[in-house]
């Protein structure tokens, strides 16, 4: 039976989705703080917060878990916002898994970030180790974690697996509270109003990934020959990088008269402090990652999908017949 953190976020969605397909929803456990928007949810279900050690034992002795998938956490700019909340989450709320996991001797999965690096580190093609010295409590946080899961895998013997993922993008829930999320923003302000106001300069260029491709590498990643995998801190993992005037160009191919403005906020500064493109040649030697999505692939599935989500069947129809 398989344990999900976080399952209603915006990786958990689409993650227990696809696990459920593979394995069978009754051979998952999803859990949350909050409860699921789905009712009866199409899962089964508990509420449970990370941060208490007691509660997250209680659930670990009444269910025989082989696998732990730990997505429970506060993303970088709510981090910047609550950094006591975000410590408290990312760090303790891992920590308390990492020991229940230890405890047990159950595989444990959790995504660090590309907010594990700051501005020394080299901004582009980062390399998988460099340098680490976030300016956000989030990649404090992110930093912690994967040297945390280092120490248990060799101290412990816990096989501890974990990506830095670029930004996500997604369409089956919203994103929640991160520094990539106008790139999944546009397209639903794209689609619904026609225009975007995008919190970050036009040139801000971002390592991303489209959903399908975070998922893969969750699952690819939990089915790799432990032998052969070399990091236990957070494997970088790579597909494509862009600017928001790069995607507000790609959206319009779709539709001519989308527009995009700017007006950088605070999250400018944290965008510019990540890397520009990535290294992921440990992850391509170790478990074979490949992604399967470059940006037009992306922006033309997004598009169709925000547009089924919201309804928009006119921009569907002619989606559909490109
Ligand atoms: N989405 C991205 O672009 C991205 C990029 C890099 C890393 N990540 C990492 O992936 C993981 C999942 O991210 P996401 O985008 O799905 O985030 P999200 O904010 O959409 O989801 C996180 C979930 O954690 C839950 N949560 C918060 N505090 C909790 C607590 N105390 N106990 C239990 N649950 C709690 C929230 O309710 C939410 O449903 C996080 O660790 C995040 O740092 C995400």
């Amino acid at each position: 039976m398989i344990l999900i953190t976080g399952a209603n976020g915006q990786i958990g969605v689409d993650l227990t989705e696809t696990l459920s397909a593979r394995h069978g929803a009754d051979r998952l456990l999803a859990t949350d703080l909050r409860p699921p928007q789905a009712d009866p949810p199409p899962v089964p279900f508990e509420v449970l917060d990370v941060t208490d050690e007691r509660a997250v034992e209680r659930l670990l002795d009444r269910h025989e878990f082989t696998q732990i998938i730990h997505l429970a956490g506060i993303l970088s700019a709510t981090g910047q916002q609550y950094p006591d909340l975000c410590w408290s989450v990312n760090v303790t709320g891992l920590k308390h898994m990492l020991d229940a996991a230890r405890q047990r001797q159950i595989p444990l999965f959790w995504p660090s970030s590309i907010a594990s690096f700051g501005p020394t580190t080299p901004r582009t093609d980062t390399p998988q180790h460099t340098i680490t010295e976030p300016r956000t409590m989030y990649g404090v946080t992110k930093v912690t974690g994967e040297l945390l899961s280092q120490f248990y895998a060799a101290q412990y013997g816990v096989d501890v697996r974990s990506v830095r993922f670029p930004g996500v993008v997604g369409h089956a829930a919203p994103p929640g509270g991160g520094t990539t999320d106008w790139a999944v923003a546009m397209f639903f302000d794209a689609v619904s109003r026609g225009s975007y106001r995008c919190f970050v300069g036009p040139d801000t260029r971002m390592p991303m990934m489209y959903m399908p491709d975070a998922v893969k590498s969750v699952l690819d990643l939990l089915a790799a020959d432990a032998d052969r995998l070399t990091v236990r801190t957070s494997y970088n993992v790579a597909a494509i990088s862009f600017t928001p005037a790069e995607l507000a160009d790609a959206i319009s191919r779709y539709m001519p008269g989308f527009t995009c403005t700017y007006v950088p906020d605070y999250r400018q500064d944290i965008a510019d402090s990540w890397p520009q493109s990535i290294d992921d040649s440990s992850a391509r030697n170790d478990w074979d990652w490949l992604p399967d999505y470059g940006l037009d692939r992306l922006v033309f599935d997004m598009l169709m999908n925000v547009a089924r989500r919201l309804g928009h069947t006119s921009l569907l129809e002619r989606l559909k017949r490109r």
